[in-house]
């Protein structure tokens, strides 16, 4: 299968990045194609914890040449501390590139960002800050910066200044404490220097890479229902997280794409605000959130948890034509005496058909579980679907049934092989 695209089915760190690594070892280049270092995306290899927030998870391999895509906008800042933090540990960046077309982060994006999430009061969206909304709507105004402009460091150096003095005043006119302006440019500047050796056309790269046969993955960040277009409006990213995106993002053509494998785990969790129906208030969702630790990578922020739902699943089958699931982190539901399913969403006492298209009418959803014996059993050791005891096998064939697609792997651990692939009974 030359090119593979993994997204996010729920709201975002459903084990992405374990499920990319494990991807990895078939694949030439592995591509981020959208969002930025709100990404939080965590491989554990031997005890060892790698957090990534832009590079792409498949960097921890020898063979792998990592793209960030023209989709994703970057934060040198966050890029450069990223690859001496996996320099240092070992792991080589030398053949890390970067799309000249992907537009870059600056610190007025952040305090936009702030401004913007102060001015909604209790109506927070709950961004991670880290101005990806600001550097999106600069680059739907034509005023983005991009990775490509730094090729010539006395025009980046002026971009820089002109952007910075521009957006200064409008910080300031909303409240907000000035930038400094001489500081910035001598800073990005060097950045920007250093920026310059690992950008490239990365469409062309792909191109030519899937004509001599080489294999590429798609690595999204956040997920189906924090997209821009597909998810929980307002409570989303500002990206196109979905299977489409992954084409815009990329450069690659809808038919250039074999396989879309969605992430879920075994349950459901989000970060930040916005309607969640399977959502659990009581003990069993602070059970979920620390047995599974459940804290934002990116902001520390404890994680909201709740049963799955195999209605949003499906409709994620939809948005994004997955043709398989990997389910992550089975093992958290080993000390639950019952375990609950989500299989249909009724409204004022009437079954929904559609998945509901405004937030305020997903607030309103009753969730209508199918509830099964735990298995009260450790899965991190099973290996085989033989092995696994028949209440777990009996999960994984009832989201198969409900959401009409295989489920090929699962997450039985956070080490790089504690998985197995499931063939349903
Ligand atoms: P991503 O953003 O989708 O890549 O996911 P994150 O890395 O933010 O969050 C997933 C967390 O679950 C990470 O800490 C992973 O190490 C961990 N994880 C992934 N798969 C499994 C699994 O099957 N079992 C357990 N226990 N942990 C897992
Ligand atoms: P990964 O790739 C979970 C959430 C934020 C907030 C909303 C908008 O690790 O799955 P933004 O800063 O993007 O404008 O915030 O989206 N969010 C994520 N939630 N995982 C992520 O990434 C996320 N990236 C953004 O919490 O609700
Ligand atoms: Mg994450």
């Amino acid at each position: 299968m030359p090119v593979t695209v993994v997204v996010g089915a729920q709201w975002g760190d459903e084990g992405k990045a374990k499920v990319i690594d494990l991807l990895s070892k078939e694949h030439t280049f592995v591509v981020r194609y959208q969002g930025g270092h709100n990404a939080g995306h965590t491989v554990v290899v031997d005890g060892e914890k790698y957090a990534l927030q832009l590079i792409p998870s498949g960097v921890l391999y020898e063979h792998v040449i990592p793209v960030i895509a023209n989709g994703v906008v970057v934060d040198l800042p966050t890029l450069f501390a990223e690859v001496d933090m996996l320099e240092k540990r070992g792991v080589s960046c030398s053949e890390l590139k970067v799309s000249s077309r992907a537009h870059l982060i600056f610190p007025w994006h952040q305090a936009h960002d702030a401004i913007a999430e102060a001015m909604r009061g209790d109506d927070k969206i709950g961004t991670t800050l880290k101005g990806i909304g600001p550097a999106y709507a600069d680059k739907a105004r034509r005023v983005g910066i991009r990775a490509g402009d730094v090729i010539d460091p006395e025009r980046f150096a002026t971009l820089v200044r002109e952007r910075a003095t521009a957006e200064n005043k409008l910080i300031t006119e909303a409240g907000g404490d000035p930038l400094d302006v001489d500081e910035m440019v001598e800073r990005f500047s060097e950045l920007g220097e250093r920026l310059a050796p690992f950008v490239c056309d990365t469409i062309s790269l792909l191109h030519n890479g899937l004509d001599r046969g080489a294999h590429v993955l798609l690595e999204g960040a956040q997920a189906t229902f924090l997209d821009l277009d597909h998810g929980t409006y307002p409570y989303v990213t500002s990206s196109n997280p979905t299977a489409g995106g992954a084409c815009a993002g990329s450069g690659l053509g809808p038919r250039d794409i074999d396989r879309i494998v969605g992430i879920t785990k075994a349950y459901t969790t989000r970060v930040g605000a916005g309607p969640f129906p399977t959502e659990l208030l009581d003990d069993d969702g602070e059970t979920l959130g620390r047995v599974g630790k459940e804290f934002g990578t990116v902001t520390g922020r404890a994680r909201r948890t709740g049963w799955l739902d195999c209605v949003m699943l499906r409709h994620a089958v939809r948005l994004n034509s997955l043709t398989e699931l990997a389910l992550t982190k089975l093992d958290i539901l080993d000390g639950f005496e019952k375990v609950k399913i989500c299989t249909a969403y009724r409204r004022n006492g009437q079954l929904v058909d559609d998945y509901p298209d405004r937030s305020d009418i997903l607030a309103e959803i009753e969730p209508v579980y199918e509830e099964l014996d735990g298995w009260g059993t450790a899965l991190s050791e099973k290996r085989e679907p033989g092995q696994l005891p028949d209440q777990a096998r009996e999960f994984l064939d009832i989201v198969e049934r409900e959401v009409g697609v295989p489920i090929k792997v699962v997450g039985v651990g956070a080490e790089r092989d504690d998985y197995l692939v499931w063939t349903s009974s």
